[in-house]
């Protein structure tokens, strides 16, 4: 049977998810797509679109079956982004594993049903993070890498993805996990990761508004060292859709996690890069009181990997380091749309 191009994508209404959408819009492989946007908060669809939107609390299992039951018919693909965030998991255990361990479950479920029902395992792909690694790490991330983590965040994303495996080992689903870097840089008001002062020392300076780095004490402090693994919204959107392509054969055959492409980055490297393209006085909006609880997390995320797996597989990265993802945000900014 041939895919009808029925893409599910919950967290719709999120940011990731509605650069998901646009792209899905935008994808040569997938005409006439049609989408089911699913998410907590009412999702928007973008204008002509053929989208049926659907305000569901996903944690609530009576609401789950619907979303895979509308007039689209039962999608081919799932793209399960939705889940809060790795200060919000932090500070509430029992909400954070809720969402985003046992609601992916409950979605998980009724994927392997109605897949079951079209006797085809769906698409199922899911965003992890590299949150998931922790404590003791090698220079390099590896494919081969254990993952121990180290905040209730990466510990839900682990659990998640070894539910995905195993369906997926199975027949149930065709999994596909990808591990994402932190991404940079994200518009609009400071979200509940713990990363979002990645974003906010570019983005709010940009738009002429102070902001607070939880890292460090002044410009000079020596964490300001501290490394991150980043990608910017456009590519990890295009490795979105690469992962719907990529053949199920081409993945190793013991596990569907890939870690996407990213590159390395020091806060200070972004503060340079904020100078070169929005001068000095845009790195004095940057005002800095050292969080020991931001700064222990962030310090526990590994910040270098090997992406030839990745690369291998298709998924694309980021050339040119912070400077190009600065200026993309710039002229967002200047456009009115950060
Ligand atoms: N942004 C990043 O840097 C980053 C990095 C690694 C992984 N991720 C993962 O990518 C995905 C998308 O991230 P994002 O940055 O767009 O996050 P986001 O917070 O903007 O979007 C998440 C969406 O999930 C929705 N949601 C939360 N609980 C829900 C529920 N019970 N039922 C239905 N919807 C619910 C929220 O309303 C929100 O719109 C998440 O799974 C996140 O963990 C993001």
């Amino acid at each position: 049977m041939t895919e009808r191009n029925v893409v599910l994508v919950t967290g719709a209404g999120g940011w990731l998810g509605s650069l998901l959408v646009n792209a899905l819009l935008d994808d040569p492989k997938t005409p006439d797509v049609q989408l089911v946007l699913v998410d907590i908060v009412e999702p928007k669809a973008p204008a002509g679109a053929n989208a049926i939107t659907i305000k569901a609390d996903l944690t609530d299992p009576s609401q789950v079956d619907g979303i895979f039951q509308t007039s689209h018919g039962i999608p081919d693909t799932v793209y399960c982004l939705h889940g809060i965030m790795s200060r919000g998991a932090e500070d509430n255990f029992d909400f954070g594993l809720k969402v985003n361990v046992d609601s992916v479950r409950l979605v998980l479920n009724a994927a392997r049903r109605f897949g079951s029902d079209i006797g085809r395992p769906l698409k199922f792909i899911f965003t992890s993070s590299l949150a998931v690694y922790g404590g003791p790490l090698p220079e390099v991330i590896k494919p081969d890498t254990i993952a121990t983590p180290q905040g209730s965040y990466g510990a839900g994303k682990l659990l998640s993805e070894i539910l995905i495996n195993e369906y997926t080992r199975r027949g149930f689903v065709d999994g596909r996990i990808i591990r994402l870097p932190t991404i940079v840089v994200r518009p609009g008001a400071p979200s509940a990761a713990t990363s979002s002062f990645l974003s906010a020392i570019i983005r709010e300076p940009l738009k002429g508004i102070e902001t607070t780095c939880p890292i460090g004490n002044s410009l000079s402090s020596p964490e300001l060292d501290l490394a991150v693994w980043v990608a910017s919204p456009e590519t990890t959107v295009k490795n979105f859709i690469i992962a719907k392509h990529v053949p199920a054969a081409a993945f190793a055959p013991h596990t569907r996690v890939v870690c996407v492409p990213g590159f390395t980055a020091t806060v200070r490297e972004e503060l340079a890069a904020l100078e070169q393209v929005g001068g000095k006085e845009a790195v004095a909006r940057v005002r800095f009181q050292d969080d020991a609880t931001n700064r222990r997390i962030v310090s526990s995320w590994p910040a270098r990997f090997d992406n030839a797996y990745a690369l291998s597989l298709g998924f694309a990265v980021d050339e040119g380091g912070m400077v190009p993802v600065v200026e993309r945000f710039k002229q967002q900014v200047q456009a009115g749309l950060a």
